[in-house]
């Protein structure tokens, strides 16, 4: 991982989690075994992160959007945990551990992913309470329609309709930014409106996300030719046997890197409009092009 990812955030957000997740001690116990594992098998919280980054730029305190970020990594997670299934990608590795179906079995696997996506919304509404009603709503509403059929159900959709026989950029580009740049996008936009960012603001860093979300996409199908089991934590050259559309599938490797740096180059562009101090924003884009898991 980069020198520059901001551990000290990651650390809190596992520990809010820790809190916020239900025990493995309810009934049925393997509901909740389930939900724990794939929810703490490491994973980088990228979009919590996010969520607390953007927050912080706008001057909230760091634990004050908490709730909303915890509920963006149980979605997240959720997604990862449909993603793996064997009629959807058929992995066996994730966060390097077996999968979640794997260990528990398809159809606890698809419960546990139910479970944790009702879960989120239920800890935003129970536990999200620094930022108004309004805001909170805004909030909702941000999540459910990042993660919906015009978001991350929707790209991933396409993402499975899709082959390698029909290579276009307009398609992997409508995969990308919505299987995996919705819900990055619903991350920093959350983070700003609870702290209270103008409209002007959320504009900007909306963009800005927006460049952070396909590039960050765009390196993971390049992680998923040149990287490691090791250092993924999911089995590499998953892609080629599934037969999925990727940006190094349609335009090649090289160009691959280059459109995700031009990416990463447009995200911090957009953030040198904002009269505030953008610094960990700029980094967390520098992190995902410098990322190797
Ligand atoms: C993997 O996401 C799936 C995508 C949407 C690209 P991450 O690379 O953020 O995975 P974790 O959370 O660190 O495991
Ligand atoms: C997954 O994209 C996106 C979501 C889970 C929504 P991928 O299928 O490329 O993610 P990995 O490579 O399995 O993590
Ligand atoms: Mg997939
Ligand atoms: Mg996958
Ligand atoms: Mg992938």
């Amino acid at each position: 991982m980069s020198v520059e990812y901001p551990n000290d955030l990651v650390e809190k957000v596992d520990q809010a989690l820790d809190g916020f997740l239900p025990s493995e001690e309810i009934y049925p116990q393997v509901l909740y075994k389930a939900m724990r594992y794939s929810l703490f098998a490491g994973g980088k919280r990228f979009r919590p992160v996010l969520v607390l980054s953007s927050a912080l730029t706008f001057d909230a305190d760091v634990e004050a959007p908490m709730p909303t970020a915890c509920a963006i990594e149980y979605i997240h997670t959720y997604s990862l945990i449909h993603d793996d299934l064997p009629p959807v990608d058929d992995d066996d590795y994730r966060r390097g551990r077996p999968t979640c179906h794997k260990v528990f079995g398809v159809d606890i696997a698809i419960m546990a992913g139910d479970a944790l996506f009702a879960e989120a919304f239920s800890l935003v509404a129970r536990l999200q309470k620094a930022g108004s009603s309004s805001k909170i709503l805004a909030v909702i509403r941000e999540l459910a329609e990042a993660s919906g059929p015009g978001g991350m159900v929707g790209g991933q959709v396409v993402d499975m309709i899709s082959t390698d026989d029909q290579v276009d950029l307009e398609t992997v580009t409508f995969i990308h930014t919505h299987k995996t740049g919705r819900l990055i996008k619903a991350a920093v936009r959350s983070g700003a409106i609870l702290a209270g960012a103008s409209s002007n603001e959320l504009e900007l860093v909306s963009l800005y996300a927006d460049h952070l979300g396909l590039a960050f996409q765009i390196t993971d199908d390049i992680l998923d030719e040149v990287g490691t089991l090791d250092e993924l934590g999911k089995a590499p050259g998953a892609d080629k046997k599934q037969h999925k559309v990727t940006f190094p599938l349609v335009m090649g490797m090289e160009e691959a890197k280059k459109t995700a740096e031009e990416e990463i180059k447009k995200a911090k562009m957009t953030l040198e409009d904002i009269r505030r101090d953008t610094g960990r924003l700029e980094r967390l884009a520098d992190f995902v092009i410098t990322r190797s898991s």
